[in-house]
């Protein structure tokens, strides 16, 4: 019997629940050697008279390394800290990887869009250090260190070199924040000469990066960022390629790794079932080819495989959700992609 790799899963908040559902019976129908425990994080957790981040929920992650996770609300400019920032400290999650790729069937402005945005998880003005100095004076921090700088920047560098990859370009801002980006980009600059000279490094201002970015994505491969610019950009991104509900994510770490879509709990269409699920099909087809790396599980890899030419060929054969032109809800979707499976 082919080996099973026990995982959490976290339904999240909005569209979550409606869109792990769907993951969930693509993955049955795949025959995915996956075996979930569901714990709760956000308003679910909440409304269950838990934490919004329960301890049981971080002790299964760190236990069973793996958890594939909807998206979680974070109320704005008041309430609790988000659940997904403080998952991700917490768990040392310092890489946000953010495959961009454009997909059969949708029509873009772009075609051939292969590119991979590589975000800085813990820091930056993500951390929360925020205060009033006096009534109408507010300052929030930007953090960096050398430690979180380097170890990102190595991340995406062996990155590159295991998926082939060409260049790494560094979007920043050193020209203005001169201590936090300059520490950034000479980290990044240090890795690229000491250890990997055979990719290509570029480093760019952000405001000009992301004016080529949308002026042909084609040219770029290997995105790093910090924190905040990794948010942005990675949405910006998205819209290259059709949108939110096309682009998956992974938060890796040393120990664990967390994978969730890039898009948010979406709750101006929350409940009405007709959320993509295809971002977080995506996710799990990442999920299953991390178990193929570091558990060196082929069975995995071949199961990712099956499921990436499912909906691939189901986009080609124009099943699509509402935000990508099509008229499938949902559950039809995923339906269309079980359809595809090859035994
Ligand atoms: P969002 O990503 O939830 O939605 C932005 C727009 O994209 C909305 O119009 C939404 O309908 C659409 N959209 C998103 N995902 C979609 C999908 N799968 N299918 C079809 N359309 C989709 O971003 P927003 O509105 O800024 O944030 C909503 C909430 O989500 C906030 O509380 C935010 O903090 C949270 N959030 C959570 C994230 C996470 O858990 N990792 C990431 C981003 C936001």
């Amino acid at each position: 019997m082919a080996q099973q790799h026990r995982a959490v899963l976290i339904p999240g908040d909005g569209i979550g629940p409606e869109v792990t559902n769907a993951v969930k019976r693509v993955l049955v129908a795949a025959e995915a050697p996956l075996v979930w425990e569901e714990h709760q994080a956000g308003l679910n957790a909440l409304k269950q008279g838990k934490e919004v981040l329960p301890l049981s929920t971080l002790e299964a992650i760190t236990h069973h390394k793996l958890a594939l996770k909807g998206p979680c609300t974070t109320p704005v400019g008041e309430g609790f800290a988000s659940i997904n920032v403080q998952l991700r400290k917490k768990l040392h999650l310092y890489a946000a990887v953010r495959p961009v790729r454009s997909l059969p069937g949708v029509k873009t402005r772009f075609e051939n869009v292969d590119l991979v945005i590589v975000r800085e998880n813990t820091e930056g003005l993500y951390s929360g250090v925020e205060n009033e100095v006096t009534p109408g004076v507010v300052m929030s921090m930007k953090v960096a260190t050398e430690a979180a700088c380097t170890r990102v920047a190595h991340w995406a560098f062996r990155y590159a070199t295991r998926r082939k990859r060409r260049k790494v370009s560094v979007f920043h801002k050193a020209n203005i924040m001169k201590l936090t980006d300059g520490m950034f980009i000479r980290c990044a600059q240090r890795i690229h000469e000491d250890e990997y000279p055979n990719i290509e490094y570029q480093p760019l201002i952000i405001d000009a990066g992301c004016m080529r970015l949308v002026q042909d994505p084609t040219q770029f491969d290997v995105l790093l960022m910090e924190n905040l610019y990794g948010d942005v950009v990675s949405d910006l991104a998205a819209g290259l390629v059709g949108g939110l509900g096309v682009t998956p994510g992974a938060n890796i770490g040393d120990d664990c790794a967390v994978f969730e879509a890039v898009h948010g709990s979406a709750p101006d269409i929350a409940g009405k079932g007709v959320a993509n699920p295809l971002a977080l099909i995506m996710t799990s087809v990442m999920m299953l080819n991390h178990l193929g790396d570091v558990r060196h599980d082929e069975n995995c890899r071949k199961v990712a495989g099956s499921v990436r030419d499912a909906y691939n060929q189901a986009l080609s054969d124009g099943k699509k959700t509402r935000d990508l032109g099509g008229e499938l809800g949902t559950e039809a979707f995923a339906d269309a992609v079980i359809e595809r499976l090859k035994g």
